[in-house]
């Protein structure tokens, strides 16, 4: 059997690098407090494994987003999180299949989306979708504020407050469901990996901040940059994750940003492993749907991590949106 390694830890969390299926069939049942996962749009991006990989038919690509879905939902506790991102053309989709697997639907994020323009008949698209569903009620729910907003030449506020400036609370105002100030971070200097779309840490950081406590576990199959990884460490929570193509970027990243962390075994992760051993390796089993779709596209890669279960099976039409 194919055993799989961390490829970067720290005292808090482990990144594999392999298909976030193998990850999924390692772990407990009922064992994460939160997912955030920020997949393949499915648009024809090359995030180093060539671009066919992102770009299936439109209901090969559902079936495979359903088969990871269906499994984060198994591992995640009673009142755990998840969280999805994704454009709002096939956020509905994914919406309607949590619901259908008795999800708690509790917010519909809309992250503004800059830089993009309108093609065809249509309005131009101005925002991101995270998706944010609890398997039943919150276990947890903490309150985020943000600072008041002031103008950044004369330090006043922005905003009026109809009036009743003084009634705010002067820890900050409440998080709402939209978010304005999470534009991906576009220049190269500032990514980790500048070919892939890495999210802001601040994105990650708030859902794990109002959606878990310190020492709880964040799970993000869709690894990327590590903006995730990076944000539950600094929050104090554990973490695991798997990227598919390179972890390097992500041993870069907390070596760049969080100089002062060590690299070294997670002890903790062994709790969530279904065959706990020394090196926290996974020995992955087939979920079932995972079965399924593995069959449906190349059934040796999807349970050995050597390659990507997402590949090109029939011609698709990209969606509008930008990566
Ligand atoms: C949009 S990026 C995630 C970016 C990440 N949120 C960040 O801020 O850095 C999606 C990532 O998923 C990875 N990926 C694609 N298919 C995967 C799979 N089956 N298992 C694990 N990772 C996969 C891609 O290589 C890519 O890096």
């Amino acid at each position: 059997m194919v055993e799989f390694q961390p490829a970067f830890s720290t005292g808090l969390g482990a990144v594999y690098n392999t298909d976030c299926l193998n990850l999924l069939a390692s772990l407990r049942t009922e064992s994460i407090d939160t997912v955030f996962a920020d997949p393949p749009f499915n648009i024809g991006k090359d995030y180093g494994n060539g671009s066919d990989k992102d770009l299936l038919h439109h209901d090969d690509y559902l079936e495979w987003c359903f088969g990871w879905i269906d499994d984060c939902i198994r591992v995640l506790k009673p009142g755990g999180a998840f969280f999805i991102y994704h454009l709002p053309q096939q956020a509905f989709r994914l919406a309607n299949f949590l619901e259908s697997r008795e999800m708690y639907f509790r917010h519909w994020i809309a992250l503004s989306m800059k830089g993009t323009f309108p093609r065809g008949r249509k309005l131009y698209p101005a925002h991101y979708a995270l998706l944010y569903f609890t398997k039943g009620e919150p276990a947890t729910f903490n309150r985020v504020r943000l600072p008041i907003p002031t103008c950044r030449h004369c330090g006043k506020d922005i905003k009026d407050y109809g009036g009743h400036r003084k009634c705010l609370n002067p820890l900050g105002l409440n998080l709402t469901d939209f978010w304005d100030d999470t534009s991906p971070a576009r220049h190269r200097k500032f990514k980790a990996r500048w070919h892939i779309n890495e999210l802001k840490p601040m994105i990650p950081g708030r859902c794990i901040e109002f959606s878990t406590n310190e020492g709880d576990f964040v799970l993000d199959p869709f690894g990327g940059g590590g903006s995730t990884f990076e944000a539950a460490q600094n929050l104090n929570r554990h973490w695991v994750g798997t990227e598919l193509v390179d972890c390097s970027l992500i041993r870069d990243r907390f070596h760049r940003n969080l100089p002062h962390v060590r690299e070294e075994l997670p002890e903790a992760l062994r709790g969530l492993l279904i065959n706990p051993n020394p090196n926290l390796s996974l020995q992955p089993r087939p979920c079932l749907r995972s079965l399924k779709k593995s069959t449906m596209t190349e059934p040796k890669h999807a349970l050995n991590g050597s390659g990507s279960p997402l590949l090109l099976t029939r011609s698709s039409q990209p969606l509008q949106g930008s990566r």
